[in-house]
């Protein structure tokens, strides 16, 4: 994996982030991926040589560890966004690539898929989430660790197929409880101050036990294969320390992205290929 190019293409999708400008003359084979995570939901626009062209995130509590929660908000905000990104683009959207958590059960995926079609997008791809993450990454062998706002998220890759995945619930909205009860503030409190770079220092103590959970997880899941790189994704990582408390306790080096929280949208448009 070549970090720094990894890094600028990610930055070069960031910068598009919810900017809505006009664009002209574009391709027609675009490529679109809805991510309807817990935390947000992200459309990713791209190219057919995976150039980034626009993006829109929308903070959402809708879908809950790859779960519909809330069908008809869900709906409602995925039309909403399809329909700002086709006025900057002059383009009508299609269809587009979603993707579910490691292990969703079929008639779930269906619920996710059954959102985009009612926002008129035909769905012609579903892949898992971390499939999606290594893709970006540019990986065929490794852990792919998606920690995201409801759950981690595990993937064991080997010659590009994933062999061993699994999810388990602690994510972002964990360290949000454990700031809230630490401070005694609401949760929209602790989720705003959690994302407060220079608060960062002050808060990481009480972050920290649920990071070091995170790392419990992995390694249970990692047990017997032989791992020598692990690469965390997703929004929750974005802590400056996040890898070191990985690569410390498991001995293992970690490599995290430059905004981890768009690896699996960009990865996810990537993948909308007939
Ligand atoms: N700068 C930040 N610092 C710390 N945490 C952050 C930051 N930005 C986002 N997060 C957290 O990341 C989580 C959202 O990440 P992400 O968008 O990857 O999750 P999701 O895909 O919506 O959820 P899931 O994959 O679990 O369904 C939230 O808990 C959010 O508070
Ligand atoms: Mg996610």
């Amino acid at each position: 994996m070549d970090v720094s190019r990894v890094n600028e293409y990610i930055e070069s999708f960031y910068s598009l982030i919810n900017k809505e400008e006009k664009i002209e003359n574009l391709s027609q084979n675009l490529k679109v991926g809805v991510d309807l995570g817990t935390a947000n939901i992200v459309i990713s626009v791209l190219d057919e040589n995976n150039k980034p062209i626009t993006g829109m995130l929308y903070p959402a509590s809708v879908v809950r560890d790859g779960l519909v929660v809330d069908y008809i908000k869900a709906v409602e905000i995925v039309k909403k966004l399809k329909l700002r990104i086709e006025k900057m683009l002059g383009v009508n959207l299609e269809y587009s690539a979603t993707a579910v958590p490691p292990g969703t059960i079929d008639g779930n995926a269906k619920v996710i898929a059954n959102v985009i079609e009612a926002a008129e997008m035909e769905v012609i791809k579903i892949i898992d989430e971390p499939t999606a993450a290594a893709k970006v990454l540019g990986i065929m062998d490794g852990v792919v660790v998606d920690v995201g706002g409801g759950t981690t998220g595990i993937s064991i890759l080997k010659d590009g197929k994933v062999i061993h995945t699994a999810d388990e619930p602690t994510g972002g909205v964990h360290m949000s409880l454990v700031l809230a009860g630490s401070y005694n503030i609401s949760f929209d409190e602790a989720e705003k101050m959690k994302k407060d770079r220079r608060r960062e220092k002050e808060i990481f103590h009480v972050v920290r036990p649920v990071i070091e959970k995170m790392v419990s997880i992995v390694k249970k899941h990692i047990e017997g294969y032989s791992i020598d790189k692990i690469y965390v994704v997703g929004g929750a990582c974005s802590f400056a320390q996040f890898e070191n408390i990985f690569s410390n306790k498991l001995g293992i080096e970690t490599v995290k992205p430059k905004r981890p929280l768009l690896v699996t949208p960009l990865g996810i448009a990537q993948s909308c290929e007939k």
